[in-house]
């Protein structure tokens, strides 16, 4: 079984007296939803303050990035040692805002994963393509390479430790959910991608999540998708009231 992961990112949002009051929370509709796992995935500067105020709890903290090398010059980035030594257990990986915002390509996404692997953190690997690309018809090739080259050199227990986001960039922030059975085609498009590379075990338990303007009224629809493992939420993992309802979504 796939045990169900509401994840909030909060993106370039909150002070740490905001991630932490936040966390303090959520912290009591964590410990009562034993149906799913509860991350959340503050900026940099509250990572810390919110790791220690999530300390001992249901709340895991991921970041949102993470760089490759161990440490160096590479001005404005994080390694994968900072971040655990700020309290974090996962990390976002290649999501869509850093790949159009940031140029991060797959290979790029490729490296920082193994660094995540390697150094013991949990990475959240997104994919998902652009509206255009779909109206082209070419959902499953970037799916593919994104997929492919991001994961690249990797075995079947190593991606065992990975999560998936499915995120299509034209539901990103745009109140443009895809509906949940276009969601659950691209995921068992994901799944199937999963089998090839990494084999049958591996295709039944990675858990791949939804990303995309889910809110509380739509959670319900999404989860309801087998295909479905749980959600990547941004503008509406802002506020505790709507995260609470997303970790108790209709159905769970
Ligand atoms: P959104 O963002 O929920 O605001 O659309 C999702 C994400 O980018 O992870």
């Amino acid at each position: 079984m796939r045990k169900p992961v509401i994840a909030g990112n909060w993106k370039m949002f909150k002070t740490i007296a905001e991630a932490v009051d936040f966390v303090d929370k959520i912290k009591p509709v964590a410990e009562k939803a034993g149906h799913c796992e509860v991350i959340v995935a503050p900026p940099f500067t509250a990572l810390a303050a919110a790791a220690k105020a999530a300390k001992g709890s249901k709340v895991a903290v991921a970041a949102q990035n993470v760089h490759w090398d161990k440490e160096g010059a590479h001005t404005g980035d994080v390694s994968t040692g900072m971040l655990l030594d700020a309290g974090c257990t996962h990390v976002i990986i290649g999501h869509s805002e850093r790949r159009h915002d940031c140029g991060e390509t797959d290979e790029q996404v490729n490296k920082k994963v193994k660094a995540a692997l390697a150094a013991g953190l949990a990475p959240i690997v997104c994919v998902g393509e652009l509206l255009a690309e779909r109206e082209k018809g070419e959902t499953e090739k970037v799916l593919e390479r994104q997929f492919v080259v991001g994961l690249a050199g990797l075995t079947a227990p190593d991606f065992s430790r990975i999560m998936v986001a499915y995120e299509p960039v034209w539901a990103i922030g745009t109140g443009r959910t895809a509906t949940p059975e276009m969601a659950a085609e691209a995921h068992r498009f994901i799944r199937g991608l999963t089998r090839r590379q990494f084999g049958e075990d591996a295709a039944k338990g990675v858990r791949i999540l939804y990303g995309g303007s889910v809110k509380p009224e739509n959670v319900g629809g999404l989860m309801a998708q087998e295909e479905i493992d749980g959600a990547l939420v941004g503008g509406a993992s802002l506020k505790v009231d709507s995260f609470a309802a997303l970790i108790n979504y209709p159905g769970a």
